[in-house]
């Protein structure tokens, strides 16, 4: 039996932690799979080929100066695998640039009963194999993702454990490749819940899987947990009673231990601006014992994808657009961004 010297690859994920949550950077989310790139360009007006995806991703991966603000970005196994159109694999474009190659490993979710409410995440089969490979090609870190729906009787303690037992299982798959796990319960936005319920889910959902990652024994200062914000449903009216940062900053420190390797966020279906703003109270709630970043998808990407989809020819407004979202976000980190300045740069910048 071939003997894996596994103390190298401890030595690596601790810089990968270390490197991804460096202040004042945050994470890109750019792993979108193929039906939400397909949604996402749809919303845009734009055809989507294996060609129109390279060339967004080459948009967003190749714009100069993003290593100020991001220190990694999450791709889609297609992106990790395309090259810049001067040949250059994205990999290696990252690795170059100072940023943190990364890789989402799910394959998506399956519903569970007869509705489509409730669902567990897919995409065990050969996933050890995959993680080597992944290795291989230079990634460092990698994603998983499940959801939970608020609602009444929802999550069900049937999916609440499946998907935590799913989370500590793909970590310690990850950690035992080498790579850093990003374990995502994502706690979903839809529906006319109120923020209390929004507080109890999470508290729930990720005491259940920090209960799961230790019984897994995966190394908690090698994770990196990756969290909805606490807030509201996006269909009920009523304004939130506390503010969404005070609250997230209350369940966090109530439910995670310090010697997580640190925590990111993701949007979640928040606009660009709430994201922001949010993540900017949360910043100056309190201070934590674990580092604290953004790693957003949509609410870094969506006025780049707008600015792109006028004229997929011209790539600097669109990272224009994308370098002002990771610097207010990079601002959010450290409780110093403000609504004035980011309007100033969006006037600067917006003309579509
Ligand atoms: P959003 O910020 O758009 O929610 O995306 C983050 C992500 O990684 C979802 O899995």
């Amino acid at each position: 039996m071939q003997i894996i010297d596994t103390s190298q690859f401890k030595l690596g994920m601790i810089d990968c932690v270390r490197g991804l949550l460096i202040r004042p950077k945050g994470i890109l989310a750019a792993d979108e799979s193929f039906p939400t790139i397909a949604k996402r360009f749809a919303s845009v007006g734009l055809p989507n080929s294996e060609e129109a995806r390279r060339r967004y991703r080459e948009m967003l991966l190749a714009t100069g100066g993003l290593d100020e603000f991001i220190s990694g970005v999450i791709m889609f196994d297609e992106t990790a695998r395309q090259a810049n159109s001067d040949g250059t694999p994205f990999i290696h474009l990252l690795e170059q640039n100072g940023i943190i190659p990364g890789i989402k490993v799910d394959a998506g979710l399956l519903p569970i009963g007869s509705s489509d409410v409730e669902n567990v995440t897919s995409g065990f089969d050969g996933l050890p194999g995959r993680l080597r490979e992944y290795v291989q090609m230079g990634l460092r870190f990698a994603k998983w993702r499940s959801t939970f729906r608020i609602g009444p009787g929802l999550p069900s303690d049937f999916v609440v454990d499946a998907n935590a037992i799913g989370l500590a299982q793909y970590a310690s798959f990850c950690q035992n490749a080498g790579l850093v796990p990003i374990v995502e319960p994502e706690v979903l936005l839809d529906g006319d819940h109120s923020l209390a319920d929004s507080k109890r889910v999470i508290i729930h959902v990720l005491t259940e899987v920090v209960r799961r990652l230790e019984q897994a024994n995966v190394r908690l200062d090698l994770t990196i947990v990756k969290t909805s914000m606490a807030t509201r449903g996006s269909t009920n009216k009523v304004e939130n009673q506390e503010s969404v940062g005070a609250a997230t900053a209350r369940v966090l420190s109530e439910t995670l231990p310090p010697a997580i390797g640190g925590v990111v966020f993701l949007s979640g279906g928040m606009s660009e601006l709430e994201a922001t703003r949010n993540f900017n109270e949360f910043s100056q709630s309190g201070s934590y014992p674990w580092p604290v970043s953004f790693s957003f998808g949509r609410a870094l990407q969506n006025s780049a994808l707008k600015r792109w989809a006028t004229d997929p020819s011209r790539f600097e407004e669109a990272r224009t657009e994308l370098l002002h979202r990771a610097r207010m976000n990079s601002l959010a980190r450290v409780g110093d961004w403000s609504p004035e300045e980011d309007s100033a740069g969006e006037g600067r910048t917006r003309k579509f």
